[in-house]
C-alpha cells in the first residue's frame, strides 16, 4: 500500500523522468501536482514543463513530451496525456485504487504517513486570563489549539501542551480587594459563580472609589512582596478559576488538563535573572527609565526604532519578559524544538518581535522552529466583535450550553433514540457545531457566528459530516441484520461515483498532512465536506444493499465502512465526536 500523500507519489515519478530526461535535478514541489482541472478528464495534472521550459528554452508541450517518454507510470497511473500548453494529466490505474481501497480499509492509519522526523513540541493555547473575562478569542485558541495538538499527536510528533494561564498582573490587586470587601476570605463556599462579573464589580468599584483603587493599588505591592494573606486569597482566586476552567474543558472535550497549566506566576523568580542576562548580553539597554530590548527592523510608524520593554520604569516585569522566560524554559527545560503559539492575529508583533528577541539571546537557536498560529476575530451578526446584547462579552459556558440546548432541539424529533443517548448526541451535535464552524474556515480571517449556519443539515458543517456518518453507520448495521456483511476480498470500482468516492478517501493522507504542515485544520475540513459530498452522490447513484452481485455489494460495503471511518478519524483529529445514530 501507498502511505502518505498520493500526489507526492505522483511528484516523485515525474522528478525522475525529468532527471532522466533533461539529466536535472528538481524537488517535489517543482513538479507541481494538482489536481486536474475537470476539463481535463485526469485525476491529477502536473505543470512542470512550463518553468522548465523556459529554463531550458524548449516549447513547453517538447519538455512534457521527452519527460513522458522516460517517465515510469509503475502500476499507479495510466500513461499520461498531454494536454493544452504542456500539462501532463495523470490517470490513477482503476486496479491500482482498488487495491489501494483494500488496504486502506486494512489499515488502522487509513494510509496517513507519521512524520519523518519526529518533533518535541511545545503548543501554547488557550492560555485566558484567570479571573478575567474570558472572550470569544479564547476559545478560538482552545478549539484551534487542541484541533493541531491532535494533528501533531497523530503525526507522531511528541507534543507537550502549555497552558499560558495569565494569573499576575496588577488587576489582582483590585480583585483581592473586592474577595476582602465581600467577605470572601472568611466564606466556607469560596466559589464564584460569574467570573466576568465580578470582575466587571471589580473593575466598577476601582474606578468610581478612590479609596479602594489606593487600597488595590497597596495590595499589588503586598502581592509582589509575598504577603501571606494575600498570596492565599489570590491562590484561592486562582484555583476557583483553574476549577472552572477545567470544567470548560471537560465540557468541550479538549485534552487541556489542569497539570499543562504553566502559569505566568511560574516564570516570576527567573525574571531578574533572564533581565540581567540580557543586560549582560547588551541586549538590554535603558531607555527613558526602562530597559528595553530594540530588535533590528522593527520600527514605529514614524520610523523610530520599537522597544520591546523588559523592564518597566517602577522595576516591574512585563507580559514580553514572562514570554521570554517561557521560551527559555520550552527550549532548554522541556527541550521543545517546535514552539507553536496559537494567539489571536492583534499579537502578531510580540510575537515577531519576541521570537527575534530570543534568537538574539541564544534561547532559540537555529534548529528550533516557533511560529505564531494566528487567528481573526469571532464578530457578531452586525459584523462587530462578539457580545451579549448588553454589550458585555459572553461567557463561554453559556455559548457552550446554549449550543447544546440549540441542538437539542435538532435532534428532539429522533425519538428512536433513547433519552440517554440523545442527551449525548446532542452535545456532540452542538459542541461539534461550535468547534466546526471555527476550523472550517482559514484561521487568519475573521468570522460571523451564526447559531443558524453552524447547526445547517446541509452545507459544511459538522452536523453535516456527523449526519453523513451515521447514514453510513445505519446502512452497515442493515447489511449486518440481513446478513449481508460479508467481508470483501476485492474492492471492484465499476461506477463512477464509486471510483470519485475512492479516490477521495485514498487522499485522506495529503489531506491530513496538509492541515499539519500548514497548522491548518480548515483543510481537513474542506476534505472532509468534499468526501461526505462524494460518498452522497455514490450512494445515490449505486444500490449497495441491493448489488447486482454479492461481490459488488461487498465492495461497496466495504467503501461505507471506509467511509464511515474516514470521517470520523478527521472529525476526532478536529476534537469532534462522530456518533453512531443521529
Ligand atoms: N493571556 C494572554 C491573553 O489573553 C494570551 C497568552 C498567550 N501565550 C503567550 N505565551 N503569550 O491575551
Amino acid at each position: 500500500m501507498l502511505r502518505g500523500d498520493l500526489a507526492d507519489e505522483l511528484g516523485r515519478m515525474i522528478v525522475a523522468a525529468v532527471d532522466a530526461a533533461f539529466s536535472l535535478e528538481i524537488s517535489v514541489p517543482e513538479a507541481v501536482i494538482r489536481p486536474a482541472l475537470p476539463e481535463r478528464g485526469a485525476d491529477y495534472q502536473s505543470n512542470v514543463a512550463m518553468p522548465l521550459a523556459k529554463r531550458l528554452s524548449l516549447p513547453s508541450r517538447e519538455v512534457a513530451a521527452r519527460i513522458l517518454q522516460h517517465f515510469d507510470p509503475g502500476d499507479i497511473v495510466e500513461p499520461p496525456q498531454i494536454g493544452g500548453a504542456g500539462f501532463i494529466n495523470l490517470t490513477l490505474r482503476r486496479d491500482w485504487l482498488e487495491r489501494q481501497a483494500l488496504a486502506l480499509a486494512r489499515d488502522e492509519r487509513l494510509g496517513a504517513a507519521t512524520a519523518d522526523r519526529r518533533l518535541r513540541v511545545v503548543i501554547d493555547y488557550s492560555s485566558p486570563n484567570a479571573a478575567k473575562e474570558m472572550h470569544a478569542g479564547h476559545l478560538r485558541s482552545t478549539i484551534i489549539g487542541d484541533a493541531i495538538h491532535r494533528l501533531l499527536l497523530f503525526a507522531g510528533h511528541e507534543v507537550i501542551p502549555e497552558n499560558h494561564l495569565g494569573d499576575w498582573g496588577t488587576p489582582f490587586g483590585m480583585l483581592i480587594e473586592k474577595l476582602v470587601e465581600d467577605g470572601w476570605s472568611k466564606s466556607a463556599d469560596r466559589t464564584i459563580p460569574d467570573m466576568n462579573a465580578f470582575y466587571r464589580e471589580a473593575r466598577a468599584r476601582f474606578e468610581s472609589d478612590p479609596e479602594f483603587a489606593e487600597r488595590a493599588r497597596r495590595r499589588v505591592v503586598a502581592l509582589q512582596s509575598g504577603d501571606p494573606e494575600t498570596l492565599e486569597l489570590w491562590g484561592a482566586l486562582v484555583a476557583e478559576s483553574v476549577r472552572q476552567l477545567d470544567d470548560l474543558y471537560r465540557l468541550l472535550g479538549v485534552l487541556l488538563r489542569p497539570e499543562d497549566i504553566c502559569p505566568e506566576s511560574f516564570y516570576n523568580p527567573v525574571l531578574p535573572q533572564i533581565v540581567e542576562e540580557l543586560e549582560a548580553e547588551g541586549l538590554a539597554v535603558p531607555s527613558e527609565g526602562a530597559l528595553c530590548i530594540f530588535v533590528p527592523g522593527f520600527t514605529t510608524r514614524e520610523g523610530d526604532p520599537l522597544p520591546l520593554i523588559v523592564r518597566k520604569r517602577d522595576g516591574g516585569y512585563t507580559y514580553v519578559t514572562t514570554d521570554l522566560a517561557a521560551i527559555r524554559h520550552r527550549t532548554r527545560e522541556l527541550g521543545g524544538n517546535y514552539l507553536v503559539y496559537v494567539v489571536g492575529a492583534p499579537q502578531r508583533l510580540h510575537f515577531e518581535m519576541l521570537f527575534a528577541a530570543a534568537r538574539m539571546a541564544g534561547w532559540l537557536d537555529q534548529g528550533a522552529r516557533a511560529e505564531h498560529v494566528s487567528f481573526g476575530s469571532v464578530l457578531g451578526p452586525d459584523g462587530r466583535m462578539l457580545r451579549t446584547r448588553a454589550g458585555a462579552s459572553i461567557r463561554l459556558l453559556d455559548l457552550v450550553e446554549e449550543a447544546i440546548d440549540r441542538a437539542a432541539s435538532v435532534v428532539a424529533e429522533r425519538t428512536e433514540l433513547g433519552d440517554e443517548e440523545r442527551e449525548r448526541v446532542a452535545r456532540a451535535v452542538g459542541i461539534g457545531a461550535l468547534k466546526y464552524a471555527d476550523l472550517s474556515s482559514d484561521r487568519e480571517k475573521d468570522y460571523v457566528f451564526s447559531w443558524e449556519r453552524m447547526l445547517a443539515m446541509d452545507g459544511n458543517t459538522a452536523v453535516y459530516l456527523q449526519y453523513a456518518n451515521a447514514r453510513i453507520r445505519s446502512i452497515l448495521r442493515k447489511a449486518e441484520a440481513a446478513g449481508k456483511a460479508a467481508k470483501a476480498n476485492a474492492v471492484i470500482l465499476s461506477a463512477p461515483a464509486e471510483r470519485a468516492l475512492t479516490l477521495k478517501l485514498a487522499q485522506f493522507p495529503a489531506a491530513v498532512q496538509m492541515a499539519t504542515d500548514h497548522l491548518q485544520p480548515h483543510r481537513l475540513c474542506t476534505y472532509l465536506y468534499e468526501t461526505a459530498t462524494a460518498f452522497s452522490t455514490f450512494y445515490e447513484t449505486c444500490s449497495v444493499l441491493n448489488a447486482e452481485t454479492p461481490e459488488l455489494r461487498a465492495s461497496r460495503l466495504l467503501l461505507c465502512e471506509l467511509a464511515s471511518r474516514t470521517i470520523t478519524a478527521g472529525l476526532n483529529l478536529l476534537g469532534i465526536e462522530a456518533p453512531e445514530r443521529l
